[in-house]
């Protein structure tokens, strides 16, 4: 009996011992294929990791990998040095991209600026852009000013408190509502919108509105108001209640149906998107002081810097190519007080959304960028980054070789900066208009490059999506948004 279960026992332990050993089995196969079988993405590996899995490939045939050479002339014939020489003769001819950037720098008149937008390729522009930017510069300069009615655009109550994204979208709701409701917009030269952003020792130049920027909305002044034929906005009084139910994001009946039968599904935030493209692309026109002073900064090398890699040393110096070059970056990086309003992305969000697209684009855009911000701590991070690539290159290549460039050039402009909202800035810096221009050099310099990278939910950052699709017909290049999808919908004005 004793001996029975005590045999039944091992016998017991027996099955048990080869069901552990068959289950350890079991699992350790397992783990070896999961270890195999989980593929990392290079991205995600480790600069070890990354060396191994290049020295994997080499060792399993993959020798296709360019070399990296050294190109020797004396090598050529005769004939390719000739071809050659002509090639570096015909450099200095100015593609059309660099002609129509030049072109935008010099215009000096409304009637310049309706040549430069008749001139534009249509593929790269909004659609029906030629159409509405005529439409509403007929709208704004009626043959005569008499028999007319107005909206008066005044300064708003808060005014400082606009950034001057802000303050053109605000003027854009009011262009609309002067286009709907037949009256032609202007502002109050001596009180208009946007008024502290003009120094006051530019008030007798200039006026007292945004005008001392931008051309003329209209053809007519305030001479040709009479106490009936106008309304103020912001109202100060009760005014009609078709203009007062009018919502923010709508647009002039004539485009919304033109737009709807070209594309009838299109949403209603793309209309107001398109919208506010075509009206600021309007509004925000520079007259010939702005224009000349914009070209001045532009081509003044104290206001410039340039950061970037030479194979050896990282080298630092006051040359920006002008334009910026073909497939560059514009990364506007907003922070300041706009924390208060949405989250505020790191630099280095920007630099790997542009790093992944520049990947798998390589051909077309390059590590090339022009970074606007108020944060001075940007151009630090950029400074870090560079330095990376440095110690990278060449260590492992493979990880760079994905990209166009072994490493980042980093332009930006050399003006005043402070981590906080507009109106501290301008209080800060001095002359207020001098300031403001040098805003718009930084929206210039963002729009002559290629591809974008911002956050929607920045006014400043839909303002120069809008403006280099209506001044440069860039609308097909891309725009990587590095906030939150929603962000271009729920935007507020
Ligand atoms: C401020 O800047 C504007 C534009 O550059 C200039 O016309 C004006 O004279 C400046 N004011 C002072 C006080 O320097």
């Amino acid at each position: 009996m004793i001996l029975q279960r005590s045999r039944s026992f091992l016998f017991t332990i027996s099955i048990g011992a080869i069901l552990i050993v068959f289950v350890s089995i079991r699992t350790g196969l397992l783990t070896v294929e999961a270890r195999t079988n989980t593929f990392k993405k290079w991205e995600d590996l480790t600069t070890n990791e990354a060396l191994e899995r290049v020295r994997q490939q080499n060792l399993h045939g993959y020798q296709y990998a360019a070399p990296e050479e050294t190109f020797y002339e004396n090598e050529l014939s005769e004939r390719d040095r000739d071809l050659l020489a002509k090639l570096a003769k015909g450099s200095t001819a100015r593609d059309k991209r660099t002609q129509t950037i030049e072109r935008l720098y010099t215009l000096d008149s409304e009637d310049a600026w309706n040549r430069h937008i008749e001139d534009l390729d249509d593929e790269g522009l909004p659609p029906l852009t030629k159409f509405t930017q005529r439409y509403i510069y007929e709208h704004q300069h009626p043959e005569s000013c008499k028999d007319k009615k107005f909206i008066v655009m005044e300064s708003f109550p808060n005014d400082e408190s606009f950034g001057l994204g802000a303050i053109v979208f605000s003027i854009s709701m009011n262009l609309n509502l002067a286009l709907r409701f037949n009256r032609i917009l202007i502002f109050n030269p001596k009180n208009g919108p946007g008024r502290h952003f003009i120094d006051p020792s530019s008030h007798e130049l200039c006026g007292n509105s945004m005008e001392c920027f931008f051309e003329k909305l209209s053809s007519c002044s305030m001479d040709d108001l009479t106490p009936e034929n106008h309304i103020l906005l912001p109202a100060r009084s009760e005014i009609d209640q078709d203009i007062m139910n009018t919502p923010a994001g709508a647009l002039p009946q004539i485009f919304g149906i033109a737009l709807k039968r070209m594309y009838p599904m299109i949403t209603p935030d793309t209309l107001k998107y398109w919208w506010r493209g075509q009206s600021i692309s309007y509004i925000m026109r520079f007259n010939a002081r702005t224009m000349a002073e914009l070209l001045r900064k532009r081509r003044d090398p104290a206001l410039h810097k340039a950061l970037f890699f030479d194979g050896d040393d990282i080298v630092d110096s006051s040359t920006v190519p002008f334009p910026m070059p073909a497939g560059s970056v514009s990364m506007h990086v907003r922070h300041g007080d706009k924390g208060i309003e949405m989250e505020l992305k790191n630099f280095q969000e920007y630099v790997d959304a542009a790093e992944e697209f520049i990947s798998q684009n390589p051909v077309g855009f390059k590590k090339i960028a022009f970074v606007s911000t108020e944060n001075p701590d940007v151009f630090e991070q950029a400074k870090e980054h560079l330095q990376k690539e440095h110690e990278m290159y060449k260590v492992v290549d493979a990880k760079a070789r994905t990209t166009s460039d072994w490493s980042w050039t980093w332009y930006w402009s050399e003006i005043p900066r402070a981590n906080i909202g507009p109106e501290q800035q301008l209080e800060t810096f001095g002359n207020r208009t001098d300031m403001t221009i040098n805003w718009f050099l930084q929206l210039m310099m963002a729009i002559e490059c290629d591809m974008m990278i911002g956050t929607r939910g920045s006014g400043w950052s839909r303002m120069l999506d809008n403006l280099r699709c209506g001044w440069l017909g860039k609308c097909q290049q891309p725009f990587l948004d590095v906030g939150d999808v929603q962000d271009w919908v729920f935007y507020g004005i």
